[in-house]
């Protein structure tokens, strides 16, 4: 499977315009490369507008609501997405769960993505004072997440499930610039691709990394074997960054073959 990186714009540009030429200088620099598979994903407003000018980068959203239609103010459905080109939805970022997002939430939102034919990006990752404590705290943590959040997926409408991508994202990681080691980062896709097996039938989803990655040590991560792509924050709002970044994941996979 081609290896993945996403644009995870989180509260930014700051307009239309500024979205629209980040988008399309994206779309400029990855055209040509067929080993990675891209995607964008702006804030709501800007989604139809960034969807207009790519052809080669696919478009994400960076939330969703688990109601299909109604009296939900201020929520956006599966449905809507879809409708606006979304095919890839992030599902549980730590900055959501840091505002109250529990589990719960998450496997609902799961499901309605799930269920409306798009490809969920489920985050996970364990803040600083667990991993502290060690690769075995780090991991019942992540576990956890990925238990609850997985709840009743065997369940669901049948093959829905292959459509789950993991973000593994150290809460303490992300934006801060503080790196994880790619061989602890392995060895926690490792895990969480051993831990999925019994949630779900079988599957050994797509793990990606995030927190920090840019041009310079994304490599190292993919060097691993074991990561399948990266989520990327703030390197993601710099074009040249973010197509870098693409380049050597995908020079990586080249030398895999
Ligand atoms: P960062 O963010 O690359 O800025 O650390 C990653 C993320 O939040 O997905």
């Amino acid at each position: 499977m081609k290896k993945l990186i996403i644009a995870n714009w989180k509260m930014n540009p700051k307009s239309d315009e500024e979205a629209i030429a980040l988008a399309r200088a994206v779309e400029k620099g990855i055209a040509h490369l067929g080993g990675v598979t891209a995607v964008i994903a702006p804030p709501f407003p800007f989604l139809g507008a960034v969807h207009a000018v790519l052809d080669h980068t696919l478009l994400g959203a960076q939330d969703v609501f688990w109601e299909e239609s109604g009296a939900y103010t201020g929520e956006v459905s599966a449905h809507e997405l879809r409708e606006v080109g979304v095919r890839y939805v992030i599902i549980g970022h730590s900055e959501r769960r840091a505002m109250g997002e529990s589990n719960v939430v998450v496997n609902k939102k799961l499901r309605a993505v799930l269920e409306e034919g798009l490809t969920a990006v489920l985050c996970v990752g364990e803040p600083k004072k667990v991993r502290v404590k060690g690769t075995t705290a780090a991991q019942s943590f992540v576990k956890r997440q990925l238990e609850d959040s997985m709840k009743g997926i065997k369940n669901w409408k049948s093959g829905i499930e292959d459509n789950v991508i993991i973000a593994y994202e150290p809460v303490w990681a992300i934006g801060t610039g503080e790196e994880d080691d790619p061989k602890d980062v392995a060895e926690m896709a490792e895990f969480i691709k051993k831990t999925l097996k019994p949630i779900t039938q079988n599957l050994t989803p797509q793990v990606l990394y995030g927190g920090s990655t840019d041009a310079a040590n994304v490599a190292g991560y993919i060097e691993t074997g074991l990561i399948d792509g990266a989520l990327v924050g703030g390197a993601s709002l710099k074009a040249s960054e973010f197509i870098a970044m693409a380049r050597n994941i995908e020079r990586v996979s080249e030398t895999e073959k």
